[in-house]
């Protein structure tokens, strides 16, 4: 799979999934812009990216803050006046919790995180994609939005089956402008805050659930998100790719 001469912004990039997609798309031959709230994080990620012979632009980036996303895509535009690939990446929620134990500002930040930064970008980067004739869109699901099949939180299960919902309606809305809209819905995958949000007892539980037996690795994901961020996928809009050890089968 080559993403040669394509711009790519990937968000959340300093760290698990974004971070091993950023690399994945240099080592594919995309030129990257990098954004995430951890400006250090996110330059170090950078230079891995360029090491790969590419380049990267790292971009310290609120992606829950609309003049930031703007910002950011504009500089995309002043450095390589396109952008071909937009993966929403940035995501999650910190810490298991119980329904009752929600607060309402934990909901707003969780739903804001999750389901308006997903709008944000998508909102700031559709008018560059339709003046250049297409575009491609991957957006992170999770494997909580395909079946409840892990544990997790209500805030963020809503937040993840949204991002489908957004996913199906954009990839009807932007077809006639050869943007193709797709959702990757990764399995558990062993990130940072994904291996910090449990007891280490409770991880070798749920993997050994796994058909697979194991959680994902950052790095498979990304083949994911490349695959459908390539011309490979050509024909690929609306879709969900469910990767994930078989640990929901729908
Ligand atoms: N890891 C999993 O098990 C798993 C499973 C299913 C879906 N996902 C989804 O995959 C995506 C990546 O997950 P991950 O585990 O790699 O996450 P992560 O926590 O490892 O990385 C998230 C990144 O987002 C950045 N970030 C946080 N707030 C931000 C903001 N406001 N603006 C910009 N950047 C911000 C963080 O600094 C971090 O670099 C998320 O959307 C998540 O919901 C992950």
């Amino acid at each position: 799979m080559r993403l040669d001469g394509k711009i790519a912004m990937v968000t959340g990039a300093a760290k698990g999934i974004g971070a091993a997609t950023a690399r994945r798309l240099g080592e594919a031959g995309a030129r990257v812009a990098l954004l995430d709230v951890d400006g250090p994080g996110v330059e170090k990620v950078a230079r891995e990216v360029q090491e790969t012979g590419s380049e990267a632009l790292a971009l310290r980036t609120d992606v829950t803050v609309a003049a930031d996303v703007q910002a950011a895509v504009e500089a995309i535009a002043a450095r390589w006046d396109r952008l071909d690939v937009l993966v929403n990446n940035a995501g999650g929620f910190p810490r298991m919790r119980g329904t009752e134990d929600i607060t309402d500002a934990e909901w707003d930040e969780i739903l804001r995180f999750n389901v308006t930064s997903v709008f944000l970008c998508c909102r700031a980067v559709i008018p560059v994609m339709r003046r250049q004739g297409g575009g491609r869109i991957v957006n992170l699901s999770s494997v909580v939005a395909r079946s409840g099949a892990v544990l997790t939180a209500l805030h963020y299960a809503a937040a993840k089956a949204a991002v489908l919902g957004m996913t199906r309606h954009l990839a009807r809305e932007l077809a006639g402008d050869g943007i193709a809209v797709n959702a990757v819905a990764p399995g558990t995958t062993a990130t940072e805050r994904v291996l910090a949000a449990r007891p280490p007892e409770e991880s070798r539980r749920l993997a050994a659930a796994i058909p697979v037996g194991r959680f994902g690795e950052p790095a498979e994901i990304a083949e994911a998100v490349v695959f459908l961020a390539s011309d490979a996928a050509g024909f690929i809009t609306g879709a969900t790719l469910d990767v994930n050890g078989g640990q929901t089968m729908v």
